[in-house]
């Protein structure tokens, strides 16, 4: 099928039900400018190598103007470019061109929290206690015969304490402003109507500059439970924790959050063609499910499925899972392996089991073992580009990129090694700047060889000039995949087990006539007759047997 944008989607085949969405993380795509820092004019020069690839749309983690204290997920200006990254400017010239390839093109949108250098911010901590401007965000007083005490347990993401305490413009200890994140990202309070006036025109402006739509963060967190109770028991993932016996987490997942995701999607729909996607982390797929229900988002990411592990029985129940929940409320169910917050799945996939999400791999955990991450990522990747519905990449999981795991210390940018003393490294190992020439300074990320984060020298075997026209190679595997995957409208396809082609260890699939056969552990198994359209084991080669951990797509 050839890609039809800018056509407008036929209904019940919006792009966004099957769409291959690439990310890009900015910071580490490519720098144009040499200054360690990836930016705009660079990825503009590479988006020819996505074309390439065969993805249908690029998802942009931040790039508005923010002073970086987590990675541009600190916004002070949304409406603006960072000029680490380049200008307005540099992003229509980028839009234009991703365009003109066939790319549409999303952002990232970041309603919990601003960075503590917003206008908005700075006004509210100038107005003082009570004031409108402060209202803007979540203060309160603490609690203590001094108001000495935080209002109350919560703790952040990254580690300690969920609240600051502010000097008051007279000089004195004040109150104190409630952050999810780093203290350096103020929580809105979005049950003033004020915050949500200011996000209905953000998303204007950037649908008016013609964005394709957004992908949004922290979507579940936006409203927190009147009172603001104490947590039952804290936890640094961004799940929360629930048990059938427990009330809801006071601030994951709270029903008035959907009361937004209305007022988003109503000014979604007066565009043509946009989609919405959330970024919402919660305990379970039938939860995340309420997410996209009609009048809501899109898509939600499927976090279950990155979290399962490569097994039969875990792959097939949440595959079954995600399918029921989804179409249960007419969405896509979207799948993923690989992100910016995430260890990724080359080297995730290696171990049986990792530090929770957010945590990271450092040089004092145990090493992985590289055959086994680049063996097992490169099936579960196979297996997921069959399955209907749209799938995300990460950049640099199409060259198998492990994560950088020997990171030293000082190196690390993540708010949360330094929140917690260095105890969870944090995620720099997954943002590391990518390779795409083995010979070149940086591995050709730039022309001076500076790089923000340290690129190990293992990242020398994955530049995409070591896998482009290589047979059997990650990049060559991806793209086949993608191609096959267009070529039978996989996406738009319907699933159907084949458990005349599974085995004890096996798990077999029908898409659109196409067999996804995936050999999780144990002998050898027979490959059934048909054509062979692609296999992780040789790209293409004709093979009899399909070893363990490896997945064959073939045309019955
Ligand atoms: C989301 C982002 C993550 C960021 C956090 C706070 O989880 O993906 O990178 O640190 O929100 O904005």
């Amino acid at each position: 099928m050839s890609n039809t944008y800018p056509l407008v989607s036929a209904p019940g085949r919006e792009w966004w039900r099957s769409a291959v969405i690439y990310q890009i993380y900015p910071r580490s795509f490519a720098d144009g400018n040499g200054d360690g820092m990836g930016d705009l004019k660079g990825i503009t020069e590479r988006l020819p190598a996505l074309q390439e690839l065969g993805v249908d749309a690029v998802w942009f983690s931040p790039f508005f103007k923010s002073p970086q204290k987590d990675a541009g997920y600190d916004v002070s200006d949304y409406k603006d470019i960072d000029p680490l990254f380049g200008t307005l400017q540099d992003f229509d010239i980028m839009l234009a061109e991703a365009t003109k390839l066939g790319l549409r093109v999303i952002v990232d949108l970041v309603p919990n929290h601003s960075s503590d250098q917003h206008p908005l911010f700075q006004a509210a901590l100038k107005a003082g206690k009570g004031s409108p401007e402060r209202d803007m965000y979540m203060f309160r007083d603490g609690k203590g015969k001094n108001g000495e005490v935080p209002p109350n347990n919560w703790e952040s993401v990254f580690g300690g304490p969920a609240w600051t305490r502010i000097t008051e413009p007279n000089g004195e200890l004040g109150q104190w402003y409630l952050h999810i994140f780093d203290s350096s990202q103020p929580d809105f309070n979005w049950r003033n109507d004020k915050v949500a006036e200011e996000f209905d025109d953000i998303l204007r402006f950037w649908l008016d500059r013609g964005v394709a739509g957004f992908r949004i963060d922290v979507a579940h967190g936006m409203i927190k439970a009147d009172g603001l109770p104490d947590v039952a028991v804290n936890n640094s993932t961004m799940t929360g924790v629930e048990k059938e016996s427990e009330e809801p987490h006071p601030f994951w997942g709270q029903d008035g959050v959907h009361a937004i995701n209305h007022r988003f999607r109503k000014i979604m729909d007066e565009y043509e063609d946009r989609a919405m996607c959330a970024e919402a982390w919660l305990p379970t797929i039938d939860k995340m499910a309420l997410w996209v229900r009609p009048g809501e988002y899109h898509q939600t990411f499927n976090f279950g499925f990155m979290s399962a592990d490569w097994n039969k029985s875990e792959y097939k129940d949440i595959v079954d899972e995600s399918m029921d929940a989804f179409n249960g409320v007419g969405a896509p169910s979207t799948w993923v392996l690989s992100n910016h917050d995430t260890i990724r799945h080359a080297t995730r996939m290696a171990y049986k089991s990792v530090p929770k999400q957010g945590d990271g791999i450092g040089p004092d955990y145990e090493q992985p073992d590289e055959a086994k991450g680049q063996r097992v990522a490169r099936a579960a990747s196979t297996f997921m580009l069959g399955l209907p519905g749209s799938s995300y990449i990460y950049q640099g999981e199409e060259l198998g990129l492990p994560e950088n795991t020997t990171m030293a210390p000082e190196f690390r940018q993540d708010p949360t090694f330094f929140r917690t003393k260095g105890e969870r490294v944090g995620r720099d190992g997954c943002r590391v700047p990518l390779p795409w020439d083995a010979n070149e300074k940086a591995f050709g990320f730039n022309q001076t060889g500076e790089a923000w984060l340290p690129q190990p020298e293992l990242y020398k075997t994955y530049a995409r000039n070591q896998q482009r026209g290589v047979a059997g190679s990650t990049l060559e595997l991806y793209k086949r995949l993608l191609k096959l995957r267009r070529e039978y409208d996989l996406g738009n396809g319907e699933l159907v087990w084949a458990p005349e082609h599974s085995g004890e260890t096996s798990l077999a699939y029908i898409n659109n006539g196409v067999l996804v056969l995936a050999n999780f552990d144990g002998p050898a198994i027979a490959l059934p007759k048909g054509e062979l359209l692609a296999t992780t084991q040789h790209d293409l080669s004709i093979e009899e047997v399909l070893e363990h951990d490896q997945v064959a797509w073939i045309k019955l």
